[in-house]
């Protein structure tokens, strides 16, 4: 049997900018991950049990365009297996489901690695990358590729879409309460939304997606720097920017305002928005309260990591 893991992820500054080149800077969550075992079958066929999605089917009954099915045909296809080996796929996830935490290219990351290391293909991490990026395209319209990124490296990256990927220096590690809306919102439709925005005004909307580029340019430097409290009130005004993008929601800004009320350095929306999570700027002494308020509010889960 192979194994591999793959971890969550945030987005700290600048998403949807980074959707028009402008950097964006994410991070690993490793208290969340999706794992994948692959192991020989008895049974004749490739059969996927993925209870996390009530998923319980063999490759050829599902459709074509499956994201799981789509990532081994596509594999099989590239490594020219013929015939298809009898293999039984365990897939399992911690990553809520279109929440902006990566689940679709952490899925999508521990597979290909599982696999690859089932069938002996040594595949580099740049491989890896390259492979989810083109899977994240199938499903998510016009990605950036900072989810497969980040998720593929796990480690924080600063990333600006089609170039090389730069990791970025943690001067002094700081804590992030991440909380959960509850509400998934596929990201497909709030990049859709800001594109249909973009095409009617786009001198109005490019202006927006420069202050995010400038936001995340400063917040890196900040980080670098050592100098984690700055990155408070950048949070805070890159999350009006969103606002204006239209992708926040009435229960994204509640639980920002209750983060900040509970005494959050600064708060956003984290991903795609309109649902999903939101991620708060804490003192660590200050997590705890933070959390618990979060939860109080509407929050269905949260998490305290630390960006290191
Ligand atoms: O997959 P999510 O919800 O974390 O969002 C990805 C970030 C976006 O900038 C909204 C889209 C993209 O491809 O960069």
């Amino acid at each position: 049997m192979t194994t591999s893991s793959a971890p969550g992820k945030i987005i700290l500054f600048g998403e949807h900018a980074v959707v028009y080149g402008r950097p964006a800077l994410a991070a690993p969550v490793t208290q969340v991950h999706a794992d994948v075992d692959v192991s020989d079958s008895s049974r004749p066929g490739i059969w996927i049990d993925a209870p996390d999605v009530s998923l319980h089917a063999e490759l050829n009954t599902l459709p074509s365009d499956h994201p799981i099915a789509s990532v081994i045909n596509n594999l099989f296809f590239l490594w020219r297996v013929s015939p298809f080996p009898n293999l039984a796929i365990r897939i399992t996830s911690t990553i809520p489901v279109a929440s902006g935490l990566g689940s679709g290219a952490a899925v999508t990351v521990a597979l290909t690695r599982a696999l690859a290391s089932y069938l002996q293909h040594s595949m580099s991490d740049e491989e890896v990358n390259g492979f989810a990026y083109e899977i994240e395209k199938l499903h998510h319209g016009t990605p950036s590729g900072i989810d497969n990124t980040v998720v593929t490296y796990a480690q924080p990256v600063y990333f600006v879409k089609d170039q090389p990927i730069q990791i970025f220096h943690v001067g002094k590690p700081f804590t992030i309460v991440i909380a959960d809306t509850g509400i998934a919102a596929p990201t497909r439709e709030s990049v859709g939304d800001v594109r249909r925005l973009w095409m009617n005004d786009r001198s109005r909307w490019e202006t927006i997606f420069d202050k995010i580029g400038e936001i995340s340019f400063t917040a890196r430097r900040a980080i670098e720097a050592g100098k984690p409290e700055v990155l408070g009130e950048l949070m805070n005004e890159n999350h009006t920017l969103l606002q204006k993008l239209t992708v926040s929601s009435p229960e994204l800004d509640v639980l920002v305002g209750f983060a900040r009320d509970a005494g959050a350095l600064g708060a956003k929306l984290s991903g795609g928005g309109r649902g999903g999570n939101m991620i708060a700027l804490v003192e660590p002494e200050n997590a705890e309260a933070v959390s618990l308020s979060l939860m109080a509010a509407s929050a269905k889960n949260t998490i305290i990591t630390q960006i290191a």
